[in-house]
């Protein structure tokens, strides 16, 4: 493969049809900014999912439900300016689609003119499908997310693993087809018992992305915070660290913060 991004065959939500045809796993990853995205698009990731969990990572608020339109649009548009191989999906934040269809269509208008993302994501099965076919009629790609809907916390009033219970599983393998049936192009599937993911995995044509829902799915996501090791207190059993970042740039920075006070740096080599 070659070392420049630019020549990088962009993935396209066909790419991703194909991918689960032929069995090959996609790898989705959340970025929010243009440095961050650089490394993670050039590290061969098939989609960067500019997830409203900014909300948490970027901000520091508790939950996703605070952040705005405007603020996904800023994030959205730093990241594409930094992806030249992968899809580059953007949440629509909580409010922003909820209320009405037309509004639904407003907001994904707004964000793929103002970030040039490739498509929108939505949190939701059966009740918001006229949102979702307003969407995806205006030539908008839709990506769905069933499961642990982080933007409803309030009505789940927990982070639990979501439809271990019958009537819960029946209603989230009937919305993942009415996703299919309507155009999505895949669907996320969060915190969710592994077989029922399988059973939807194989219950659709569409790829299935899981985080915290088994190996049995098309692909995988994570928070790229959280692979990093860059959050310390987040410590689900599904999350994989690959790096203890926090404590690598913690030290680095007391290193720093010595070498000042000690006035070691900037050595003569280091001024003009
Ligand atoms: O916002 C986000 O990061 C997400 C992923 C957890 C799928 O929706």
């Amino acid at each position: 493969m070659s070392s420049d991004p630019k020549e990088y065959k962009r993935v396209t939500i066909n790419s991703l049809v194909k991918m689960k045809k032929s069995q090959e796993k996609i790898s989705m990853l959340t970025a929010y900014d243009y440095s961050m995205a650089k490394v993670v698009d050039a590290a061969g990731v098939d989609v960067i999912l500019v997830g409203d969990s900014a909300s948490n990572v970027m901000s520091g608020h508790e939950t996703t439900i605070p952040i705005t339109l405007n603020q996904m649009i800023y994030h959205a548009a730093a990241v594409v300016r930094a992806s030249h191989r992968a899809l580059v999906v953007v949440d629509l934040p909580f409010g922003s689609y909820q209320s009405d269809p037309q509004e639904a269509l407003r907001s994904s208008i707004k964000i793929m003119k103002e970030s040039g993302a490739h498509a929108v994501k939505v949190e939701g099965g059966n009740e918001i499908k006229e949102s979702i076919s307003r969407i995806l009629n205006a030539g908008i790609p839709v990506m769905g997310h069933l499961g642990l809907t982080p933007q409803s916390i309030y009505k789940f009033g927990t982070y639990a693993v979501r439809a271990r219970e019958d009537e819960e599983a029946k209603k989230l393998l009937s919305d993942a087809k009415t996703l299919e049936v309507l155009g999505c192009f895949a669907i996320v599937l969060e915190k969710i018992p592994s077989e029922l993911a399988k059973l939807v995995a194989q219950s659709v044509n569409i790829p299935v992305i899981g985080i915290g829902a088994g190996s049995d799915v098309d692909g995988q996501v994570l928070v790229i915070h959280d692979l990093i090791g860059l959050t310390k207190e987040f410590n689900p059993r599904f999350l994989r660290r690959y790096m203890n970042l926090h404590d690598e740039m913690k030290n680095a920075i007391e290193r720093y913060v010595s070498d000042v006070k000690s006035v070691d740096f900037p050595n003569r080599k280091e001024q003009y």
